[in-house]
């Protein structure tokens, strides 16, 4: 299967979402990475229900949606409203994580489970096979723009031999400092899907870097 690009709409220009959506529908993005912040279980703030609800109207491809909060579990319906396709709950905010993932399922979406850096992946063992995609954090998350944690490659070499061992269909996916020096690596790993925000948004044709980022 060829990788995934996932975009992550974090690094956009905010005052002028409608011609970034625009480009991520013209280029070969696979999918649409949203990321929310509730300034709790990160250190940031970014954007809630009503603009992604904006996005999904003009936005044709799928919605990757990624929440860095506490107690996603209260916001399945929420996230489901916006037309989401995956949603992406953080293993640290889930203590009943097998639960959370049944419900996002019983909604109709996708579920998917993220990890931070300083959790390791061997934890995922009793979930795996039920989880659509597991989102390796490459940074801590909060902030786009960090520096790639070199560790991730290792995660992800893990994670893809736990896939394998179990006979889970789990998608790898990455984010955080992903760019064309790093996604070489974390392909060569097993990841199936990369997100980039500031790669590709900060490149002077974003389209271009993607069609770049999807050929490597
Ligand atoms: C960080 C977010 C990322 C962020 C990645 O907490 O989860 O999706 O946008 O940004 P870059 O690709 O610039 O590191
Ligand atoms: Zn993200």
């Amino acid at each position: 299967m060829k990788h995934k690009i996932s975009p992550s709409l974090l690094a956009a220009n905010f005052a002028n979402l409608a011609d970034d959506i625009e480009m991520i529908n013209r280029s070969e993005a696979d999918w649409l990475h949203l990321d929310i912040m509730d300034g709790v279980f990160v250190p940031n703030i970014s954007f809630g229900f009503p603009v992604i609800k904006a996005i999904s109207k003009i936005c044709k491809k799928p919605l990757d949606v990624h929440l860095m909060i506490v107690n996603p579990e209260k916001f399945i319906p929420a996230v489901k409203a916006t037309g989401a396709k995956i949603m992406n709950v953080h293993y640290e905010a889930c203590p009943h994580l097998h639960r959370v993932i049944q419900q996002i399922r019983e909604a109709g979406m996708e579920p998917a489970v993220t990890i931070n850096p300083s959790t390791p992946v061997f934890l995922l063992k009793d979930i795996i096979k039920e989880v659509y995609l597991v989102l390796i954090m490459s940074v801590n998350p909060g902030f786009g723009g960090q520096k790639f944690i070199e560790h991730s490659v290792e995660k992800v070499k893990e994670l893809r031999m736990l896939i394998d061992e179990t006979g889970s269909k789990a998608l790898i996916e990455v984010d955080g400092g992903v760019n064309m020096k790093t996604a070489p690596l974390l392909l060569e790993a097993g990841a199936d899907v990369l997100v980039a925000g500031n790669a590709i948004f900060s490149t002077p044709s974003p389209e271009e870097t993607i069609h770049q980022m999807k050929t490597l």
